[in-house]
């Protein structure tokens, strides 16, 4: 892995063309969840101390080549200067002369890259037009990297290059995780289907020592093993599928932890009268919306002796209490490990992060993923393009 970094490149007087990912949650013109605007602020903060101008670039949402006023990033230009402590000067349509007009210094940011139909079409002339903005490019988009896009992509080519503060921090947490990590390792995936994990679990089957499925997954994994499952969400026709996965990982020696016991209820809902039941034991008529007490121990037992832990997906409904029992169980037992110095725990994706949000456990992970199907393709072993595009 040999990408540049801030400190590589020369920065002073340069136009710093930056693809952020600022892709937040809104509701009623307001951000909800400014997290992926603070992340940035380390970037933005070296590029203007080495004497750089940052030229922000970025998505927001799919407005798919076409010009979608409520898409347009100008809406989060307010929350942004606020998060950077310094007026932003948002750029429209035409970027050019605004370009041009900047004062060192100065922060700015480009409309919506996804209003034109060359960025996801990953066009050589759309780069280009891009890269006539800027001297040097920095890419600290680690949750767009998943995506081969002009910005992420071509204009890497084009210009001198190199990763962001975030992106660094990132590729680092991911590394120690699963790259090369301390032994023994432990990941935690759940998530409604296994039709959409296959890659992920043939992945992780090969890299860790013990892989947790909670979810619905786990139902499709404990229906293959023949076992009556009644009205649980899950996939029957991955049967198959399910026990091909047992047999690789006994041969690769991972092992696999499935619900032990299981928390059934007749409603999927909050507060549905339920029952815990061995796994085996789930009645026809009553679905499994979380795992038992004796998993979370057993979890919790390996989780004492291993030494990494990478988490995407919950163990159960953790939305609606009580089913939340679980993953919250699990989670405390890694936050007081992480803290205790015992553990690198690293966890990603919406769900997760979610979880851990509602958990009050955010503060005690080691790292805390800004991406969701970046971090799941990385997990998956993919080359995402975005950093393979910064290797050169
Ligand atoms: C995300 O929110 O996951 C990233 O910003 C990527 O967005 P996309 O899935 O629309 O490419
Ligand atoms: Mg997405």
């Amino acid at each position: 892995m040999a990408w540049k970094t801030l400190d590589d490149l020369d920065l002073n007087g340069k136009r710093v063309l930056v693809r952020v990912d600022i892709n937040v949650p809104m509701e009623d013109g307001r951000v909800t969840d400014a997290t992926r605007m603070e992340r940035i602020v380390p970037t933005v903060r070296d590029i203007v101390a080495a004497g750089g101008t940052p030229v922000l670039m970025a998505h927001y949402g799919r407005p798919k080549g076409k010009t979608v006023p409520e898409m347009s990033l100008r809406h989060v230009v307010p929350a942004l200067s606020d998060i950077l402590g310094k007026p932003v000067t948002f750029i429209d349509g035409d970027y050019g002369d605004s370009v041009a007009a900047l004062e060192a210094g100065q922060i700015a940011l480009l409309e919506n890259l996804r209003f034109n139909p060359g960025e996801e079409a990953n066009e050589a002339g759309f780069a280009a037009r891009l890269a006539t903005l800027g001297d040097v490019y920095v890419n600290d988009a680690f949750s767009a990297a998943h995506r081969a896009h002009a910005s992420t992509e071509a204009l890497a080519k084009l210009l001198p290059a190199c990763a962001g503060r975030l992106m660094q921090e990132e590729l680092s947490a991911l590394e120690a995780a699963l790259g090369t990590p301390e032994r023994p390792v432990v990941a935690i995936v759940g998530g409604a289907k296994v039709s959409t994990k296959l890659d992920l679990l043939s992945n992780l089957i090969e890299k860790v020592d013990h892989l947790v499925i909670g979810g619905g997954m786990a139902n499709t994994f404990l229906a293959a093993q023949g076992v009556g499952v009644g009205k649980s969400l899950a996939e029957h026709d991955m049967a198959g599928t399910a026990r091909d996965i047992l047999a690789k990982a006994e041969t690769t020696g991972c092992e696999i932890i499935l619900p032990r016991d299981i928390v059934v209820a007749a409603e999927f809902k909050a507060n549905a009268a339920s029952l815990t039941v061995a796994a085996d034991a789930c009645p026809d008529d009553q679905m499994i919306l979380d795992a038992g007490p004796q998993t979370v121990d057993y979890i919790k037992s390996v989780l004492k002796d291993a030494k990494t832990l990478i988490m995407n997906g919950p163990l159960g409904v953790f939305e609606l209490a009580p089913f939340h029992t679980a993953t919250f169980g699990v989670l405390d037992e890694i936050a007081s490990q992480t803290k205790a110095g015992q553990l690198v725990s690293v966890a990603g994706g919406g769900d997760t992060v979610a979880a851990v949000n509602a958990s009050g456990h955010e503060a005690d992970f080691t790292y805390i993923s800004t991406a969701g199907g970046a971090f799941l393709e990385w997990m998956e072993g993919k080359t995402l393009p975005g950093v393979a595009a910064l290797e050169g």
